[in-house]
């Protein structure tokens, strides 16, 4: 029988001037981008840790530190793909991807199909077992004023 686990991930980055905004590995045209060390992308990330936490490998300061030169302005999608890789050692085939994105302004929902697609690829998954959702955080907080921007993600793993 198989065994099927849940993972969740959450993240958030600064937004700052001159710095892109990536979002599930598309560049979104926005006056403001993510702050971080690798290239920010906060989805990516929340995705990331949401395998990590199903399949209880960690998370994704253990496996791609911050403090590591290799990972400064590092494609997140690639941390993504490796962690699959990881998640298939242990045995884990990825069944689905539910996630948000929580940002104020630029609007998404645009670019919707464009990221459901390039984390498709990533992920060696079909198109319909991955959901991406946009709010706003309703002018509340750090996020409503604009100066972060946050993802979670769900994601559940299939161990036969
Ligand atoms: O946050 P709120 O409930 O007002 O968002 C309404 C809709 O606007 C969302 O369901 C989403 O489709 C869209 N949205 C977006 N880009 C954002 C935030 C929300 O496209 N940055
Ligand atoms: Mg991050």
């Amino acid at each position: 029988m198989s065994e099927y686990r849940t993972g969740f991930g959450w993240d958030v980055h600064r937004l700052v001037p001159r710095r892109p905004l990536i979002l599930g590995g598309i560049t979104i045209p926005s006056e403001f981008g993510l702050e971080g060390h690798s290239d920010a992308d906060v989805l990516a990330h929340a995705i990331t840790d949401a395998i990590f936490g199903a399949a209880a490998l960690g998370d994704i300061g253990v496996h791609f530190p911050d403090s590591d030169p290799r990972w400064k302005g590092a494609d997140s999608l690639v941390f993504l793909k490796h962690t699959v890789e990881l998640a298939r050692g242990a045995g884990f085939e990825l069944v689905n991807v539910d996630s948000t994105v929580i940002l104020e302004r630029p609007k998404l929902k645009d670019y919707r199909t464009p990221i459901r697609e390039k984390l498709a690829a990533t992920l060696g998954l079909p198109l319909d077992r991955i959901s991406v959702k946009f709010k706003t955080a309703e002018h509340v907080g750090p996020v409503g004023e604009g100066r972060s921007a946050e993802a979670q993600a769900v994601v559940t793993m299939r161990r036969e």
